[in-house]
């Protein structure tokens, strides 16, 4: 591998299939001989995860901004502390969600400026961005049809249809506006599918 790693991110509305599609491509990998750096936002480090758990907090009124603030605040531990020297080392990093994560949730889905959104990240994030984006577009309802498995809903899982409609808007907007970087699959397609897809693309993209 050369001097520089690769960065790829996986996003998508809560229910849309991305953590499950991180696993398959990680497992991919390791029958590769590679051993990518796995990692999640909102956590990844110690202080990341305790920035996780307040956030899932359904009995905790968080205000918008301070959402906002509390999603960098585990970005730039994160980024930091793992990400930015795992990718100058030459790791291949996958991380469930990234920064366009807080593009669609808090500035399409919350309606925080997305100029504000910007200028953070070019103040405390910086030049590490994603290399690849595997985007797992799916609708509100077959996402919720997914999430009925799971145990309770977390604070911003159990938002509106309508607001999940904003978030799948901003990603797709994301995804219009910088095609070389995002892939888009469709995330209401069965698992194997959009594994061989994302796997196929990964392996030709990457010169594996
Ligand atoms: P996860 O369940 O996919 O790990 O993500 C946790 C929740 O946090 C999910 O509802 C999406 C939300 N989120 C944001 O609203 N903004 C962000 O920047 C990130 C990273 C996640």
């Amino acid at each position: 591998m050369g001097t520089k790693g690769l960065f790829i991110t996986f996003e998508g509305i809560d229910g849309s299939g991305k953590t499950t599609q991180l696993e398959l491509l990680y497992g991919d990998l390791r029958k590769k001989g590679i051993t990518p750096v796995r990692t999640r936002e909102p956590g990844g480090t110690a202080l990341g995860e305790k920035v996780r758990t307040l956030l899932a907090d359904r009995c905790l009124d968080i205000l918008p901004s301070t959402e906002l603030l509390l999603f960098f605040s585990s970005r730039v531990q994160l980024v930091e502390s793992l990400i930015r020297p795992a990718i100058e080392e030459g790791q291949v990093v996958l991380c469930d969600r990234f920064h366009d994560a807080t593009v669609a949730y808090q500035g399409y889905g919350r309606g925080l400026s997305r100029n504000a959104i910007a200028m953070l990240e070019r103040m405390f994030v910086g030049r590490v961005r994603p290399d690849r984006t595997y985007l797992l577009d799916c609708s509100y309802v077959t996402a919720q049809k997914r999430m009925m498995s799971r145990a309770a809903k977390e604070r911003i899982e159990s938002m509106d249809r309508t607001f999940f409609d904003r978030v799948r808007k901003g990603y797709r907007d994301i995804a219009k506006s910088e095609p070389g970087r995002v892939v888009v699959m469709d995330g209401g397609r069965r698992i194997d599918a959009v594994h061989k897809l994302i796997k196929d693309d990964f392996l030709r993209w990457a010169g594996y």
